[in-house]
């Protein structure tokens, strides 16, 4: 299969005053063209930060990749210079975040920045650009585009900011679409629709989709893959169904059994018990161990690298070792 995107081994930390805090350590997938990848985990476990490696955004110098490979086609993003990643970002990767105005400039209407997009990567004149950008805002569902364009974002309710977004991120048809907790920041009520959006928009712009959310239930639903995160690491991957019908890893069993479900009451649903580790000063061993219902006395001495546990599953469980250990780097 044709790989787009190859992440190998990536470790991206963050020098601060208190230490080294390892936010991705070792995090490695393929993305095919038109393929769809969920990553998904708790809150801090480095999913953010591994789209922000991808696309050369980290706060830095505090925030920086210390190791691994980013590949797109034939190029080391994580080496290449500021200027070529300047026509890589938006052109061929954009991304949508989970706060829409993270992406909009609040002095500028909505038709302003979107026509920014055309102007910079297409060199189109004011007026072509303006027209573009009312073009893609009736695209993303906004109506009546042409006067939406000359509104600035807080006019906009949140749905339609993220829709304008969304277009922004789609303005040069990129090959790969970020969307990092794209409906988190939304009303209930239209993240339905958001959601819909963007698989519509992948589908029928056959782009790849790297979809994150804490919400392993939104993720199923709009993806083929899923990688589950903890403490910066990879702890299962698999394709969707797959995943749902055996879930290997403890951690990833713990997410299934916090998604809603019909008949079960909310507040109801069991949480994992205990909080994720702190990454400054993590346990030896595995690092899931102190809420492990599973734990063994092994777990807390030696860290578990990825088991092979079928075609295209792994697990970075004990539990899993009878299949064959993959990547020297685990
Ligand atoms: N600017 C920063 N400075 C220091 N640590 C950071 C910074 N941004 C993120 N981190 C740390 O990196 C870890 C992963 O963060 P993140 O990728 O945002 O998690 P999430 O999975 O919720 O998206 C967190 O534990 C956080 O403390
Ligand atoms: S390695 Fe041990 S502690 Fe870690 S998830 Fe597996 S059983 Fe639980
Ligand atoms: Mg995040």
């Amino acid at each position: 299969m044709e790989t787009l995107l190859q992440v190998r081994d990536l470790r991206t930390h963050f020098f601060t005053l208190a230490g080294v805090v390892r936010a991705v350590d070792g995090v490695s997938f393929d993305l095919a063209p038109g393929e769809t990848l969920g990553l998904v985990g708790e809150s801090g476990c480095g999913k953010s930060v591994t789209a922000l490696s991808i696309m050369r955004i980290l706060p830095e110098p505090a925030g920086r990749i210390v190791g691994g490979s980013i590949r797109f086609r034939d190029r080391e993003l994580t080496t290449l210079p500021e200027k070529a990643m300047e026509k890589i970002r938006g052109e061929k990767i954009a991304m949508v975040y989970q706060e829409p105005m993270t992406a909009l400039n609040p002095a500028f209407t909505i038709g302003d920045q979107l026509g920014e997009v055309f102007r910079f990567h297409q060199g189109l004149e004011r007026r072509q650009a303006l027209e573009r950008a009312a073009d893609l805002l009736q695209q993303v569902g906004i109506p009546s585009p042409k006067t939406r364009v000359r509104d600035y974002p807080h006019q906009l309710s949140g749905g339609m900011r993220q829709r304008a977004v969304i277009a922004m991120a789609m303005a040069c048809n990129p090959e790969i679409l970020i969307a990092d907790e794209p409906v988190t920041a939304l009303d209930v009520t239209i993240q339905a629709q958001i959601l819909d959006l963007i698989l519509n928009l992948r589908s029928r712009l056959g782009m790849s989709l790297i979809l994150i959310s804490h919400d392993l239930g939104v993720v199923a639903n709009m993806v083929e893959r899923v990688i589950v995160m903890y403490a910066g690491r990879m702890v299962e991957s698999a394709g969707v169904e797959e995943i749902f019908r055996f879930p290997l890893h403890p951690y990833t069993r713990g997410l299934f059994q916090s998604i809603p479900r019909i008949g079960r009451r909310v507040e109801n649903l069991p949480e994992i018990p205990g909080s994720v580790p702190n990454l400054l000063n993590l346990p030896a061993g595995c690092k899931f161990a102190n809420r492990c219902p599973e734990v063994m006395d092994r777990c807390r001495r030696e860290e578990p690298p990825l088991f092979r546990a079928g075609e295209d599953h792994e697990s970075r469980c004990w539990l899993n070792e009878g299949g064959m250990s993959c990547r020297g780097d685990s």
